[in-house]
């Protein structure tokens, strides 16, 4: 058997050990500490725009304190991009709040402004204006910030800007994870950085990151015995966490160079191959590509071909299966015009790590351009 290729593993600077020896020796083994301060700090100079970020367990636990900071509760209604991993909308639930999904439109994959306006109209006229809108920048491809953001002012509804898959990627200049009025990042095993598992959550203001690091902490008010007037969480990124993370800041740039260079070693190799589409930036778009998508000409065509890179020992995946297709959610609205569900049926994500060799690049190409011949 071939050594395995991933999609997309972890890939370490070499510099992360040392802010985790530091973290031993100093004794600052916590969920606070100079890694956490460093971290946060590190990445609220990348992201600029005078935002504040606190570093938190989970992408998840990042939209889950945006969701609670804007008072989404029982009976609530929050708008939630359909094309997405489930955990943009599984804290909607954790809230007691329904998700109401929203198609895709064809030039980013992200969310239809479109289809957006229509359904924040039909909630309204059936009695329910929807708490927020949560919109996804999927593999790292902005989405239509411009237009969401219009349709989001005219109905005066706040947006939740999950970053989680495109620290890196840029709209018209300006950082993603930045562009919301909450924003998250991820940092999970198979993100653009990693620190094994972790989040944060990006805010307009210190006093927002200061109340969502109160609410991360367990909700303890000022006393000298434990003392809470509101419930809270255990949502803080641990000391030893975020020295990874201080390491990995050191490399991202690089990282973001070499999975966008994966993306177009593979636009050249596939450009003549009329079964094989790509998705291209708009103007004014950068993607951090995070994952290398392509949409083949029939389903029979995409699973096939999963199927015999599976046979090489190359892991790909199918694009995202939307959640309104997702038995735990079938039963909430959805706003659709099809476009995410022949994106799930035609697209797949080949592997695509910032740490891929030449060599394993070419045995990619080498095992697609064989299914081509064969089939
Ligand atoms: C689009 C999207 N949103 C949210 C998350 C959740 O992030 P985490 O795994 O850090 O909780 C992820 C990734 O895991 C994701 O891909």
């Amino acid at each position: 058997m071939k050594p395995k290729i991933w999609l997309s593993s972890p890939h370490m600077s070499g510099n992360e050990l040392s802010y985790i020896n530091e973290a031993f020796e100093t004794n600052w083994v916590a969920p606070l500490g100079p890694n956490v301060n460093g971290f946060e700090s590190d990445l609220q100079s990348y992201l600029n725009d005078n935002r504040h970020v606190a570093a938190l367990a989970s992408g998840t636990s990042a939209l889950h304190l945006s969701l609670i900071m804007l008072g989404v509760g029982i009976g609530d209604e929050v708008i939630c991009q359909s094309k997405t991993f489930s955990a943009s909308a599984n804290p909607i639930v954790y809230q007691g709040a329904s998700p109401v999904f929203v198609d895709s439109e064809r030039d980013t994959w992200n969310m239809c402004p479109e289809q957006l306006e229509i359904a924040i109209k039909d909630r309204i006229s059936k009695g329910i204006k929807p708490k927020a809108i949560i919109a996804v920048h999927l593999y790292g491809m902005p989405y239509k910030v411009d237009q969401i953001n219009e349709v989001a002012l005219k109905y005066s509804i706040p947006v939740i800007e999950d970053s989680a898959e495109s620290l890196g990627s840029l709209y018209k200049g300006k950082n993603c994870g930045t562009l919301g009025d909450f924003s998250i990042l991820s940092f999970n095993g198979n993100k653009i950085i990693t620190t094994s598992g972790g989040g944060a959550l990006v805010t307009k203001s210190k006093e927002l990151k200061q109340k969502a690091v109160f609410l991360a902490t367990q909700a303890r008010d000022d006393a000298p015995h434990y003392l809470h007037s509101q419930i809270g969480y255990n949502y803080r990124m641990s000391n030893i966490v975020a020295g990874i993370g201080r390491g990995q800041m050191t490399i991202l740039d690089s990282h973001v160079a070499k999975r966008r260079s994966n993306h177009q070693f593979y636009f050249d190799a596939f450009k003549h191959n009329n079964r094989i589409t790509f998705l291209q930036e708009p103007e004014g778009y950068f993607s951090n590509r995070w994952l290398s998508c392509i949409l083949l000409d029939s389903k029979e065509t995409r699973e096939n071909l999963r199927l015999a890179l599976e046979k090489e020992n190359i892991e790909s995946r199918p694009l995202w299966k939307p959640m309104h297709q997702q038995p735990v959610f079938e039963k909430y609205p959805s706003y659709l015009n099809g476009v995410s569900d022949e994106l799930f049926e035609k697209g797949l994500c080949l592997p695509s790590g910032s740490n891929l060799t030449d060599n394993e690049l070419e045995r990619i190409v080498l095992a697609i351009n064989a299914y081509f011949v064969t089939c």
